[in-house]
């Protein structure tokens, strides 16, 4: 059937909804019945995780694993981590427990602000809006007082407001760039609040909103940035030269730490390679952000902006050798809550956040930041050495066994076949077809 626009979906029931797409499918009785079948039983939690977006008719499951023995400053974290793509955890594990041997992964700078602006055109002569700026910003910090109360009783609040000429970018334009500390919250709908009664406190001090025509301003938007560039965690890890031996692949280790500091360079100075470079960091990145109820979009959007910020797309993260010591680094754009939100609303985030000992938000950015360190150096190891492929084969097999529906024995008996051969959906089948007891 062809699909057709259709007015008032929202309105449906869940019931109706899921009735709706099922029967523009081929299959329609097996579609519904799988929608149906990843819901949540418990018909309270259903409601509580359906209603956390819009036009819900079902609930898409990810994996949910644990990369233990994260070491952040002598703290052990067993981490959990949500994510489809197979390997991320299994070389996350393996990274973090060679790290947690050698003392594991250390916060070297932490810092909070989160950024909100105002942007508004300003038409009248520039003289008189610098001349009126210091009355203006108490005027606007005044107004901030009651709606940032809550927020300094939990130790945070406004920390400073700028006026910025942007009139070299775009004719007129203007921004405040208001400067907040929201603690362990995120703080969007915060700062957001904030910054929408700036904008609202713009039209009380310049006196309304004129026609046109006699405009002096006019305030464009008010929101949040997501390039984060003052909430950033740098961490490090550092081991001597000799001990990575033990993770070289019988590569000699001279030749290894060429090689190794070598990718690092390379992501360093080609934006083609800092591109996939990063993917690796963010991989553990978004998993952990994922499994804790974080906005992960945030901290893409913040990390591929500060991998630009000198001009130039770069890698994140750093490797470097002296006095025969190999250390990593990384500094990550990291904006992170541990109360409100999806942390308090989502079951899963909840309990991550438990198993993870109920960290601050400063806490939970070491753990994140060291979680996306731990994935690429495991990443960056594979692929000086023996490459990415044979790791990921294992658990390509093991996706395709679980496609094809294979006994216990026909997994045992591929497994073998498969060892060191490439593996595709076709062989895989063709090999169960011959093999067929
Ligand atoms: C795959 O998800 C991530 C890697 O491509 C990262 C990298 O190349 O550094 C393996």
């Amino acid at each position: 059937m062809k699909n057709m626009i259709i007015k008032g979906f929202s309105k449906l029931s869940e019931e109706e909804k899921r009735n709706f797409i099922s029967i523009q499918c081929k299959n329609s009785v097996r579609t519904s019945a799988q929608l149906k079948h990843f819901l949540v039983d418990d018909p309270v939690e259903r409601k509580h995780f359906l209603e956390l977006s819009e036009n819900t008719i079902s609930s898409f499951h990810t994996p949910y694993g644990i990369a233990p023995n994260i070491v952040v400053d002598g703290k052990i974290y067993h981490v959990p981590m949500a994510i489809e793509e197979s390997s991320v955890v299994a070389a996350a594990s393996h990274s973090a427990r060679f790290w947690a041997e050698r003392g594991g992964f250390r916060v070297k700078q932490i810092s909070t602000i989160k950024l909100g602006h105002v942007y508004f055109r300003w038409f009248s002569d520039p003289v008189e809006l610098l001349g009126q700026w210091e009355i203006l910003k108490r005027f606007l910090l005044e107004r901030l007082k009651k709606v940032a109360d809550s927020m300094v009783l939990r130790g945070g609040g406004i920390l400073g407001l700028e006026l910025q000429d942007r009139t070299d970018t775009i004719q007129y334009l203007y921004k405040l760039e208001l400067e907040v500390d929201t603690v362990n919250s995120m703080g969007a709908n915060f700062i957001n609040t904030c910054l929408e009664d700036m904008a609202e406190g713009l039209d009380f001090f310049f006196g309304g909103d004129p026609h046109m025509e006699e405009k002096k301003y006019q305030v464009v938007m008010a929101i949040l940035s997501n390039y984060t560039s003052k909430c950033t965690v740098s961490i490090e890890a550092s081991c001597k030269v000799e001990e990575l031996k033990s993770i070289s692949e019988g590569m000699d280790v001279e030749t290894f730490t060429d090689k190794m500091d070598l990718a690092y360079k390379i992501a360093h100075t080609d934006p083609y390679r800092a591109a996939t470079h990063n993917k690796g960091i963010m991989n553990g990145v978004d998993a952990v952000l994922m499994a804790t109820g974080n906005d992960y979009r945030v901290a893409e959007a913040a990390a591929h902006a500060f991998a630009s910020r000198d001009g130039q797309y770069r890698g994140l993260s750093w490797c470097m050798i002296n006095d025969l010591v190999l250390t990593i680094g990384l500094t990550l754009p990291l904006a992170v809550g541990t109360v409100g939100g999806i942390t308090n609303l989502h079951p899963l985030a909840r309990r991550s956040l438990e198993i993870l000992g109920n960290p601050t938000a400063k806490e939970l950015m070491g753990i994140v930041a060291a979680v996306g360190l731990a994935s690429n150096f495991a990443a960056i190891r594979s692929l000086v050495t023996t490459g990415i492929q044979k790791g990921h084969m294992r658990l390509h097999l093991s996706n395709i066994l679980n496609m094809l529906n294979a006994t216990t024995d026909q997994r045992m008996e591929t497994e073998v076949h498969f060892n060191g051969k490439k593996v595709s959906y076709a062989a895989v089948k063709h090999f169960l077809n011959g093999n067929q007891h």
